[in-house]
């Protein structure tokens, strides 16, 4: 009888230990972590502690679809495509283009908006379009298509790459560099927020924003591609858009 005893709370605390352990591995099937850089106004920027903006809302909206709590995680944009890989991260939302080269590393859902590279130089630049950029300092944050596009683009350029497309704003204030390459919206943004600088008229390279997943998630990867679709189809997307975008 004793030692009956004993293997009872033998077995009770190797059960408890275990479940214990995978608690602390095993991630929590009900929470959806989204993996951004919240240095990407409208899409995702930090207003005082929280981080708010298009994509948060409509993955909020999304993870609600999905009977799921949404978590995010901030990081470098660089490191975002290594969270959704590594599992660290469920999904990548962070007006991330979709480009051959990253669909080699991660999945994509369908694209929920369009975008488009801007120049962004002072307000007296001599640089009048994209060929002017040729022998030019450029300033991009690092790892975006920005800087893929200058980067392969204008061999004959400098690039400055910073962790934050705001840090390539003040640099161009600052005279360091001489134009910014940086995507549309967040470009309105900024040379809203300060005087001095404008949006070059001719725009290059349409991209589409989607939502990175890994590619050992297809399960995932369709119950977001179905929640997407309605989401496009009911108007959700369009009106979290419009609270953010004002057209024009
Ligand atoms: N659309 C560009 C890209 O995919 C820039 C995205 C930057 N996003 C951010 N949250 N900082 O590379």
């Amino acid at each position: 009888m004793r030692n009956f005893k004993k293997y009872v709370l033998i077995i009770l605390s190797v059960c408890m230990l275990l479940s214990l352990s995978a608690c602390k591995s095993g991630k929590d099937d009900n929470i959806l972590v989204m993996a951004t850089n919240a240095e990407f106004p409208p899409y995702e920027y930090f207003e005082s502690e929280a981080i708010v903006g298009i994509d948060v809302e409509i993955a909020e909206a999304l993870a609600e679809k999905l009977g799921m709590e949404l978590k995010i995680e901030n990081m470098e944009f660089g490191s975002i495509l290594t969270a959704v890989q590594t599992g660290k991260a469920d999904i990548g939302v962070a007006g991330m283009t979709i480009t051959e080269d990253r669909l080699l590393n991660v999945n994509f859902s369908i694209p929920y908006t369009i975008a488009y590279q801007v120049i962004i130089v002072t307000e007296n630049s001599a640089i009048k379009n994209a060929d002017d950029l040729a022998d030019k300092t450029i300033g991009v944050q690092e790892s975006t298509t920005g800087d893929i596009y200058v980067t392969d683009e204008y061999p004959d350029a400098k690039i400055e790459r910073y962790s934050k497309g705001v840090e390539a704003v003040q640099a161009l204030l600052q005279g360091k560099v001489d134009a910014v390459v940086i995507d549309n919206e967040p470009a309105k943004v900024f040379v809203s927020q300060n005087k001095g600088i404008k949006i070059l008229p001719e725009a290059f390279t349409i991209e589409e924003y989607a939502i990175a997943v890994s590619k050992k998630n297809d399960k995932l990867l369709k119950r977001i591609n179905e929640a997407l679709e309605e989401m496009l189809e009911d108007g959700t997307i369009k009106s979290i858009i419009d609270k953010y975008i004002t057209a024009g």
